[in-house]
Parts: structure tokens; C-alpha cells; sequence
């Protein structure tokens, strides 16, 4: 419930934000869908032009794709999140510019703050290189795993095809649909591989070694 209320209270910080000059041409801001507490959260690029006028995300034909990939995985969008890198819908769909990106990436890791997923799985090169922070394409590190920090918790982070992609090159759908099979094992892993003792780490980064007793 907690959970709930912060990110409706944030939707209506999203909702009202004019950060980047792409809240002029919106129809609307495009939070996000799904389940407060969900373990998986998919994160997208941004709005495309049904998202803008529904204000929900991946409602057209990737969101289908992404609907089919996860009942083959056995869940449904309502067990997990779906956000996206940008809150506002580009003009005709082009790419995020780095200054939107900037603008509006606070937004997403509020969100994944409030969250907490277990495992982050970026659809795409810009939610990829985000939250990676490393410049390594989609193609070079889709299908491999990291444990990272996000929001201040361990998160693993799972680069995907972009399912529009997918959408016209079947050689590219086989491997998303082979990567997503991975995701009930990284999301069935045990919570400490997940999330290494952040407590430690933090004292970690405070005291030295020696004091710790730890040499
Ligand atoms: N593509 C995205 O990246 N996000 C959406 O919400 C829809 C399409």
C-alpha cells in the first residue's frame, strides 16, 4: 500500500513536470503500469503514439509482442512494472535526446526506489546504457545478467531486445524469446545473490578494512 501511494503521488509530480520541452507536445505523461511490488520491473525507451493517447505503457504493437513474451514466461503485465526511460512521448517517435534523457531519468529511479524489484530488464539500447552507465550496445550484452546498484538496492539487471525490434526480424524475436525464458530462474535466485548486504557495503565504504577486522 505504501508502495502504491508513493508512486500515485509521484505520477501526479510526473504528470505535472515540465523538465524538458517534451511536456508541451505530449498528450499526456506516460508513467508507468503495473504492480507496486513487483519483483520484475521492464524498463522501455519511451511513448510512442497509442502510449501518449492512453497514457499507459507498451499498449501498441510491441506492447502486444511484450504480453505474448511474458504469458510464455506464465505472467501477465499486472505481475510485473512497465516504466520507460522517458515519461513523454518524442515527436513522431524519434529517439530520446541526451538532454530529455537527463531531464527525466530522476523520475525512473524514484520509481525504482519505491519499487524495489529484484531483477531490472531494460528493453532496448537506451534503458540498457542508462542503467548500466556503460556505452556497451544492446547486442554486445543482451541475455547477460549483472548485479548492480539501482535506487540504493542490489538490482539484477537483465539487457533485452527492444521487443519492437523484435517485431519485423524473426532471428531477433528467437532471441528475445530465448533470453526471456531466463527470467524465472534470475527472479527464483536467492534474495542474498540478488541483494549482497548493503549495510556492510556501505560500512564498507566508511571504514577501512582493518577496523572492520576484516585482515
Ligand atoms: N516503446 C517503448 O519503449 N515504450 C512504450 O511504452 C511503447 C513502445
Amino acid at each position: 500500500m505504501i508502495r502504491a501511494q508513493g508512486l500515485a503521488a509521484l505520477a501526479e509530480e510526473v504528470e505535472r513536470c515540465t523538465r524538458c520541452p517534451l511536456h508541451a507536445t505530449r498528450t499526456q505523461a506516460v508513467f508507468g503500469a503495473g504492480h507496486p511490488d513487483a519483483d520484475l520491473l521492464f524498463v522501455g525507451e519511451a511513448p510512442g503514439f497509442h502510449e501518449d493517447q492512453q497514457g499507459v505503457p507498451f499498449v501498441g504493437q510491441a506492447g502486444k509482442l511484450l504480453d505474448k513474451l511474458l504469458a510464455g514466461i506464465g505472467l501477465t503485465r499486472a505481475d510485473v512494472y512497465i516504466a520507460n526511460v522517458l515519461k513523454s512521448r518524442p515527436p513522431g517517435n524519434r529517439d530520446p535526446h541526451p538532454d530529455e534523457i537527463s531531464a527525466c531519468e530522476g523520475w525512473l529511479f524514484r520509481q525504482i526506489e519505491l519499487i524495489e524489484p529484484k531483477v531490472v530488464a531494460t528493453l532496448g539500447n537506451f534503458a540498457t546504457k542508462l542503467l548500466s552507465g556503460k556505452p556497451l550496445g544492446i547486442t554486445r550484452v543482451h541475455g547477460q545478467e549483472q548485479v548492480t546498484t539501482l535506487g540504493g538496492r542490489r538490482v539484477l539487471l537483465y539487457p533485452l531486445y527492444h521487443p519492437a525490434a523484435a517485431l519485423y526480424t524473426p532471428a531477433m524475436l528467437e532471441v528475445l524469446q530465448d533470453d526471456f525464458r531466463r527470467l524465472p530462474e534470475l527472479l527464483g535466485r536467492a534474495p542474498a545473490t540478488v541483494a549482497p548486504p548493503a549495510e556492510v557495503e556501505r560500512v564498507l565504504a566508511r571504514e577501512p578494512a582493518v577496523q572492520l577486522g576484516l585482515f
